[in-house]
């Protein structure tokens, strides 16, 4: 990488304003997967090993701007509630209070939690620390000026800011305040990156600049749109392109199969067509589903018991529609997988929630667990199918990042490294 990195500076007595992606998944206040608290670990570490005061600032879902004088309504179901009440909702909803807490056991007792970001709390308990200490600030989007990248709102931020050192890779496509804006505007002595920025980068950066080969990826997902950039991009790069998902039915549409009353994106069949074209004309191997596992209807619940047969995937019939690849696919890419070197994978084979569904994503995962490969798994659905099918610990790398993996593995740059001093 060729970004400077907390070892490139010396943070000993320095306010280290830290941007972490903290946006953890949470029910009833209790975070359900700590990937990402976890990931911004051994850089926070470090710079309280090196004496450095750490301020940590995150985002958490996408709330209210509720420390601002107007709160833009949004969600029709919050019409009819007061500012008092929409306060208590977004608090409860988004503040990163119990991520604090979780923080403080992990570190020893040494995380302090600030109940405001750029107010008189947060000031306080900046001006407080010791070296060695670390402060959570609230969450940056209770302000709307952090996600505007506002300048004003950025130096506001930077007077807890002589080395800014941003470690969320999750957020690093976003150019808001605390991403971009502090080193873009040179509101601190130096900008660097922390170390799951760096591992991030190496990992996914070296797989796809220098890989392995065999190099194999394996894009699934609901949708063709959402994956054009990374499928164009992956094709000058891979040996094979294993595609699943809802994402294939498009692509069967453009072969002229019948898909039923699957998803299918019409308006992107020409589109499939051209990369199918240009994968034959790159010598890519490009992998669709042999077979498809067919329902009368999506499931409803989710992980509801659903009534399901395999078909061939040229025979889909009229009034079925596709929710998983069958078993002779999986058999298919487990053996793509097999010789491999180098895999990438994004994006679940079927609607992995549900039981009978998941099996596609499954047999893939088992495939990836099993192979002596370097095996990337990039964010977003594919990381929590991984995780909630317990194999997370056989896989070389899970990416902490959803969309900025996306983007990354389109080969397009992120704002939250580009701003960071170069070495
Ligand atoms: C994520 O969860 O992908 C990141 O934390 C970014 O969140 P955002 O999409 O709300 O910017």
């Amino acid at each position: 990488m060729n970004k400077k990195t907390i070892k490139d500076v010396d943070v000993k007595g320095k306010k280290c304003l830290v941007r972490v992606d903290l946006n953890v998944p949470m029910k009833n206040g209790v975070i359900t997967d700590e990937n990402r608290i976890n990931g911004a670990l051994p850089t926070i570490r470090y710079l309280m090993e090196h004496g450095a005061k750490v301020v940590l600032c995150s985002h958490l879902g996408r709330p209210y701007n509720i420390f601002n004088d107007k709160i833009k309504k949004i969600k029709p179901e919050d019409e009819g509630l007061s500012r008092e009440e929409l306060v208590a909702k977004t608090l409860k909803k988004c503040s990163l209070r119990p991520v604090a807490a979780r923080l403080n056991e992990l570190l020893g007792g040494k995380v302090t939690f600030a109940e405001d970001v750029i107010g008189a709390d947060a000031k306080a308990k900046v001006a407080a620390m010791k070296e060695g200490e670390v402060v959570l600030l609230e969450n940056l989007r209770f302000h709307e000026e952090e996600t505007k990248n506002d300048e004003n709102f950025c130096r506001a931020l930077a007077e807890f800011c002589d080395i800014y050192v941003n470690d969320a890779f999750g957020t690093a496509h976003r150019a808001h305040a605390s991403t971009a804006g502090i080193a873009q505007y040179g509101l601190c002595e130096a900008a660097v990156a922390g170390f799951l920025i760096e591992k991030e980068l190496e990992i996914m950066g070296g797989a796809l600049e220098n890989p392995v080969r065999p190099f194999v990826a394996i894009l699934g997902g609901a949708k063709v749109s959402d994956k054009i950039g990374v499928i164009t991009n992956l094709l000058e790069k891979v040996d094979t392109l294993i595609v699943g998902g809802a994402m294939a039915y498009t692509f069967f549409k453009a072969k002229g199969y019948e898909v039923g009353t699957s998803l299918c994106e019409l308006d992107k069949v020409e589109l499939a067509k051209e990369l199918t074209e240009k994968a034959e004309a790159k010598g890519v191997r490009f992998l669709l589903p042999i077979d498809t596992v067919v329902a009368t209807s999506f499931p409803d619940p989710i992980d509801g018991e659903i009534a399901v047969e395999t078909v061939p995937s040229n025979a889909i019939p009229a009034d079925k529609m596709g929710l998983d690849i069958g078993e002779k696919t999986q058999a298919l890419y487990a053996d793509a997988v097999k010789n491999a070197k180098t895999v990438i994978w994004n994006g679940p084979m079927g609607v992995f929630e549900n039981p009978t569904l998941a099996k596609g994503t499954i047999a893939v995962a088992k495939a990836l667990a099993e192979t002596s490969a370097t095996t990337i798994i990039g964010g977003g659905d594919s990381a929590a199918a991984v995780k909630q099918l317990g194999f997370a610990d056989k896989m070389t790398h899970i990416s902490t990042g959803g969309g900025a993996s996306l983007e990354f593995l389109e080969g397009l740059e992120l704002p939250g490294v580009a701003c960071l001093d170069n070495k």
